[in-house]
């Protein structure tokens, strides 16, 4: 008998800037792993699509991680908050007219709830300075490991380039991990308040310090 099986290697994550092509995979985690994000509403074809647009959009960015090139986590922000994100996400959802139509006629509720809930989650972020975290998730056999607070350090950093001093994000109340990792990565809470129901806490992060860890031993 063998005393020693072959044991598999530890999975090896790099980081990349998101493109279009990782739309589909990113619109899947986000609709099995945000499920309190109100974008979680609609479909996750749909949502891939979205992002195939978002991050085609001028001042939306994002990062991903990948397990042996398969997206294993995103970060997706923008950096012009002034303009409303109920405006942002219009302007995407004009490309995918027939998508649109297609969700009015088959699920109006889900896409009602989800337009209300960005609309209003977006309230705070009016500020020239501040960049948004739109969403961030990372699957879950690659967590606690860095990978989160990786792609959300290089979505400051890009938000930095583009002038923001600060960054903001909302999160459901109830998700103590957001708030154990949101207080790790240099954030503090800067608003609590309630939307269709959900408890939702505002976090800001202050971009003219550095990053709260050093990423050095896992980069590419
Ligand atoms: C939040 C999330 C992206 C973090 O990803 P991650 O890769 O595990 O994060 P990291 O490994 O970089 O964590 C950095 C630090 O944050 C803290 N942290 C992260 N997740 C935590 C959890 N579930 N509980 C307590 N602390 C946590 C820890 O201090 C951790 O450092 P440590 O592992 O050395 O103790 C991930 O848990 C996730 O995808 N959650 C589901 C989606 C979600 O809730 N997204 C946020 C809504 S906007």
């Amino acid at each position: 008998m063998d005393k020693n099986p072959p044991t598999t290697p530890p999975t090896r994550y790099t980081f990349s800037e998101m493109t279009w092509e990782h739309g589909a995979a990113v619109g899947k985690i986000h609709a099995e792993h945000l499920r309190h994000s109100f974008m979680s509403y609609l479909e996750a074809r749909f949502l891939g699509r979205l992002y195939e647009v978002l991050i085609e959009l001028e001042y939306g960015f994002g990062f991903v991680v990948l397990a042996d090139d398969k997206v294993a986590g995103f970060s997706f922000g923008r950096s012009q908050p002034t303009q409303a994100p109920t405006r942002y996400v219009f302007k995407a959802a004009k490309r995918l007219a027939v998508h649109v139509i297609v969700l009015v006629f088959t699920h109006p509720i889900s896409l009602a709830k989800a337009v209300i809930g960005v609309m209003q989650s977006g309230k705070i972020i009016h500020d020239p300075d501040v960049g948004e975290l739109l969403a961030i998730a990372v699957l879950p056999e690659a967590r606690r490991g860095g990978n989160g607070a990786r792609i959300l350090e290089m979505l400051f950093e890009r938000m930095r380039q583009e002038g923001c001093t600060r960054a903001r994000w909302a999160a459901h109340g109830g998700n103590a991990g957001m708030k154990q990792f949101s207080r790790s990565v240099g954030a503090v809470i800067i608003s609590e308040t309630r939307i269709m129901g959900r408890p939702i806490v505002w976090y800001e992060r202050d971009l003219r310090a550095g990053p709260t860890r050093d990423f050095k031993d896992n980069s590419e």
